[in-house]
């Protein structure tokens, strides 16, 4: 059996990350007798640089025509004043919205042995805590209408807010079914008290509640929701939300695990082709160092594996790999305590990979 998995590094850390996840998934390969065909292209920056467009006609192909897709990260400095429509972040969201990939997974574990990394006090956390959101990809205001123009009072701008029925529909019952899978409690985030789209995204999820009557359903105002994943994260198993609160609450999701590097996500179409990728950005300060934090990438790859390659065994010795390693005290710089010497990206990759090898 032979996979095709598209992978596109794209700018700062990315390739240093997304070289770690390669090795466990060279790894998996082994492992499954499921021989993977690894294809490396252009995106973001780079991609710019090299073709004039953060998203050439061939990466787009060879992202269709994969299994799936490893994505690395996009975006820096050099390419900060492009005007919107030319920014390096427009190859990710183009994949998201030209695979209808409209279903992002960001699951955030606060592992036991890191809750002196994570900035909440430790009566907070001492338990850790283990949530999911599912954040809404192709709609909201990422993709609806916008402009800036000039009026007799000045420059004005907008950006539209829309979600129609069938795009709530599809996202809640993604949501449904991972908490009937998992604790079985079902939160909406919303602005239902001043916004429509809102409303709307709570009268559906009201309705389909009846499909599912394993699953505990409440609405929280995303205000409100933010404010209680610092005040109590352990709340919380699945969060339902659309494309821009879902974008803000996995940042600050992320850093109560100990670091935003730790975050895998991935984003799904229904089907098994997916994209993967680390919810962390570029992180262009710390690029070309061999100081990023490669377990987001790394755990990305777990996710690939089980939702696009149906490995759920592999998936799970990956997971696991990667808490045995933290167990015994390593971390990068972005999660090390004060006093704790830190390994490299390269390093903590082989860590896992070593883990994984002594294991399997
Ligand atoms: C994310 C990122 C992207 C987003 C950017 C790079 C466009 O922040 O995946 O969370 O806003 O979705
Ligand atoms: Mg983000």
């Amino acid at each position: 059996m032979t996979h095709k998995i598209a992978v596109l590094p794209g700018d700062g850390v990315g390739p240093e990350v997304v070289a770690q996840a390669v090795k466990i998934l060279r790894w998996a390969e082994k492992m499954t007798g499921k021989q993977l065909l690894l294809t490396e292209y252009v995106a973001g920056g780079a991609a710019i640089d090299r073709t004039g467009t953060c998203l050439p006609e061939e990466t787009l192909r060879g992202c269709i025509d994969s299994d799936c897709v490893l994505f690395g990260s996009v975006g820096g400095p050099k390419w900060d004043a492009l005007p919107g429509r030319q920014r390096p972040e427009q190859a990710v969201l183009k994949l998201r919205k030209e695979l209808k990939l409209y279903a992002n997974l960001r699951p955030a574990i606060l592992y036991p042995e890191l809750t002196g990394s994570s900035p909440l006090k430790q009566e907070i956390v001492q338990n850790g805590f283990d949530l999911l959101i599912v954040r809404e990809l192709t709609g909201g205001i990422y993709f609806g209408e916008k402009g800036t123009e000039e009026t007799a009072e000045g420059m004005r701008a907008y950006d539209v807010e829309q979600y129609s029925e069938a795009e709530i529909r599809r996202i809640a019952r993604v949501a449904f079914e991972a908490a009937a899978g998992r604790r079985g409690q079902l939160t909406g985030v919303d602005k239902a008290n001043v916004l429509e789209t809102s409303r709307l995204f709570r009268r559906i999820v009201d309705q389909m509640a009846e499909d599912y009557p394993r699953v505990a359903v409440r609405h929280m105002y995303v205000d409100n929701a933010a404010m209680q994943l610092v005040r109590d994260p352990g709340q919380f198993d699945v969060l339902l939300t659309s494309n821009l609160f879902g974008d803000i609450l996995s940042d600050e999701a992320s850093v109560l695990t100990g670091s935003i590097g730790m975050l895998p996500s991935a984003s799904m179409g229904g089907g098994t082709f997916g994209l993967f990728e680390p919810i962390h950005g570029s992180a262009p300060d710390i690029a070309g160092q061999d100081a990023a934090n490669p377990l987001g990438s790394i755990l990305s790859a777990a996710m690939l594996l089980r939702f696009s390659l149906g490995s759920a065994r592999a998936a799970d010795a990956v997971e696991e790999a990667v808490r045995q390693v933290l167990s015994r005290g390593c971390r990068t710089a972005d999660m090390a305590e004060r006093g704790v010497v830190a390994v490299g990206t390269e390093e903590m990759g082989d860590r896992v990979l070593r883990a994984l090898e002594a294991s399997h």
